[in-house]
């Protein structure tokens, strides 16, 4: 079994892995000890998808591979279906990949006869960070239906704006996306931010993929924060209930103003731990087995 999009779950599936990450963090006890082995492939710099992977499956109880691409025979020109291929005639029993190529995985799928679990393609998607935001939302409001969402940034570039879009709506919210003209998305619910921060019960901020650009962003830092920028003030408009939501890495006083990063409706730490829970949910259930 796979983990490559949250359009292959049904809604059901998708409920069933956030209860099973809501049973970790309530103490779930599952211990596959050191008998399974779970490679972290990441061609692209990671910091909290990768080691909260690793932290997930540390914490079941496997053992560990982190793939250092940097100092791979990457650099000798081995392809990625080499080097997956290679990790799977090691023995490991299930390979966590981030890669650059939207659906990377496609070229795998067929020939690669262990779990591939998606830790992010390009700019497709980013299945187990939308399910730690659902968890989050979850948590907070204990319902998705009727819930507003907007998500403000580099919509075009951003695998957590195009997977959570879908994901959002399939589960009954009703999602704006706002940010600089330039990284716009047709078809996604443009509005003005400063026209819906008041109405919204989540408010998802994203960074500038300025990795995934060929031209410098139009707006300096400060113009950015200033137009689309969540400041205090901004904050002070929001519903009482409402929630700020990032994906990290964040950029102080760009997307996100400094003094906002930690205050009582922000959720963006709780999104990291909720991380956790989710891949342990999600390892558990590719590896399948019961222990
Ligand atoms: C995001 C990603 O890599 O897609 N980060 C993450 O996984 N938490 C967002 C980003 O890099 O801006």
């Amino acid at each position: 079994m796979n983990v490559l999009k949250l359009e292959d779950f049904t809604t059901q599936e998708i409920n069933e892995i956030l209860d099973l990450a809501e049973e970790f963090k309530n103490g779930k006890k599952v211990d596959y000890q050191g008998k399974k082995i779970i490679a972290n492939l990441f061609f692209e710099p990671s910091t909290r998808t990768h080691y909260s992977f690793d932290t997930a499956a540390l914490r079941l109880g496997c053992r560990t591979q982190n793939f250092d691409a940097g100092n791979s025979s990457l650099k000798k020109g081995e392809t990625l279906y080499d080097t997956v291929k290679t990790f799977e005639m090691f023995g490991v029993d299930a390979l966590v990949i981030r890669h650059t190529e939207n659906e990377y995985y496609k070229q795998l799928v067929n020939n690669i006869h262990i779990p591939i679990l998606n830790a992010g393609d390009g700019t497709g998607n980013h299945p187990s960070q939308s399910l730690l935001d659902l968890l989050t939302i979850r948590q907070e409001f204990g319902k998705f239906q009727g819930l507003k969402a907007v998500i403000v940034g580099d919509i075009r570039h951003s695998r957590v704006a195009h997977t959570n879009f879908k994901i959002m709506q399939r589960l009954g919210m009703t999602v704006y996306t706002s940010g600089p003209l330039e990284y716009k998305e047709e078809g996604y619910n443009y509005v003005e931010f400063d026209d819906i921060i008041d109405k919204v019960d989540v408010v998802m901020l994203l960074r500038v993929q300025h990795e995934r650009h060929e031209e410098e962003m139009k707006e300096t830092k400060q113009q950015y924060h200033q137009q689309f920028g969540l400041s205090s003030s901004r904050v002070k408009g929001m519903k009482d209930q409402a929630i700020i939501m990032h994906p990290a890495p964040f950029n102080r006083n760009v997307e996100i103003a400094d003094d906002v990063v930690e205050c009582n409706k922000s959720r963006i730490f709780k999104q990291v731990q909720n991380g956790v829970y989710i891949r342990m949910a999600l390892l558990h259930m590719v590896l399948g087995e019961n222990v």
